[in-house]
């Protein structure tokens, strides 16, 4: 398949904002020009094509939500297995009410906080929403991104797009237009490349069909950012609690049971005191290179959760590209929200391999 790769790191808040607000000429221009992309990639989904996109956490490889065959054809693009639902994304609130019947106030509430942004609610599903979409769950994940590229691809698009990060089935999430592009050039239609995603890991997908709610994958908006906004005590589903791969519990995100996240380097985390952290990973560094191995670092500055989040799949794939053999990572401390959610996809691209110093 011929991939059409089209420019759109000239469509972002600030452009549009110049253009829109005070009519700035230059800004108008790169906005239009932008916009006749985003208007071609949006006609490809009404007919059934596949378009990766950029959202403000990771990129989203999307298909109209209504229309079944395109929604398989995700699934064979990722390599995916096809029981793992799928992210609906819609371009504003209101159209919730496409995919699910009911609204609770709480659901109100924290779309009026979070939305735009990143984070995935997952609701009961209406009827009319493809079982492919949902892996023949009675739920479904809405998400409403923020990113003037993806609101703008939904809205021209005129229907909810069903869409998993674009990744192939395994490897770690694309944050940057160069990783879309190397899974996904000459298997989808359109890749639209925009700049780096701002947050980099992926959205806090939250259930809310259970009360209390319960978080089924941490992100960037935290437990507590959400029990707060409700004003009510809010859950983490006891998967996520597992320190290793063999915990009872089986987690309730279908997503996230899958060796997931990986870099192709096999991976070790040390988690302990951070002086006593830096000394071991030097120590092992130098002791696996002593038997010839090529030895990727991976340590993230002290209490820079966010830039951790931002940096954290764009380093293991940078490390895959220079043939590291192994990856040795310093673990983040888990008492912060941000930092839990980059030690959940952390672990699993470490398949629980972890010391403790
Ligand atoms: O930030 C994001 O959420 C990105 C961008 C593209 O929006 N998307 C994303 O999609 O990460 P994906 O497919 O890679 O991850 C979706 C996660 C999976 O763990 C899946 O099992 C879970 O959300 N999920 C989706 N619908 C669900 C449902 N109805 N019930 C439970 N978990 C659901
Ligand atoms: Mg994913």
């Amino acid at each position: 398949m011929k991939t059409r790769i089209f420019d759109v790191s000239g469509l972002t808040e600030e452009t549009l904002r110049m253009a829109q607000v005070f009519a700035e000429p230059m800004a108008v221009d790169i906005v239009e020009e932008a916009m006749e992309k985003i208007r071609e990639a949006a006609s490809v989904i009404q007919r059934g094509g596949l378009v990766v996109f950029p959202t403000e956490t990771v990129y989203g490889i999307g298909a109209d939500a209504f229309n079944e065959e395109a929604v398989r054809s995700v699934y064979a693009a990722k390599g995916r297995p096809s029981d793992n639902p799928m992210i609906v994304h819609i371009a504003r609130a209101s159209d919730t009410a496409l995919l699910s019947g009911g609204l609770s106030p709480e659901i109100v509430k924290l779309a009026d906080a979070f939305w735009p942004g990143p984070l995935t609610m997952v609701l009961g599903k209406r009827e009319g929403v493809p079982n492919q979409v949902t892996g023949g769950l009675p739920t479904v994940g809405v998400r409403l991104p923020d990113h003037p590229v993806a609101i703008e691809l939904i809205r021209l698009a005129g229907t909810p797009i069903a869409a998993p990060s674009a990744n192939l089935s395994g490897s770690p999430s694309p944050t940057k237009p160069e990783h879309v592009i190397a899974d996904f050039d000459g298997k989808v239609d359109v890749i639209l490349a925009g700049a780096d995603c701002r947050v980099g890991i992926e959205s806090t997908v939250v259930d809310m069909t259970v009360s209390p709610p319960e978080i089924l994958r941490p992100g960037f908006i935290t437990q507590d950012d959400i029990a707060e906004q409700l004003g009510l005590p809010v859950e983490l589903d006891p998967a996520l609690l597992g320190h290793s791969a063999q915990t009872d519990a089986a987690p309730r995100a279908p997503g996230m049971k899958y060796r997931h996240y990986a870099p192709k380097a096999e991976m070790l985390i040390v988690e302990g005191p951070r002086e006593k952290v830096k000394t071991e990973l030097i120590r092992l560094k130098a002791l696996n290179e002593s038997i010839g191995r090529h030895v990727g670092l991976l340590l993230f500055e002290e209490q820079e959760y966010t830039r951790a989040a931002h940096d954290f799949y764009a380093r293991l794939r940078a490390l895959d590209e220079e043939n590291v053999d192994l990856i040795i990572a310093g673990a983040l401390p888990v008492t912060d929200g941000l930092g839990f959610a980059v030690m959940n996809r952390m672990m699993k691209a470490a398949g629980y391999n972890i010391v403790r110093v």
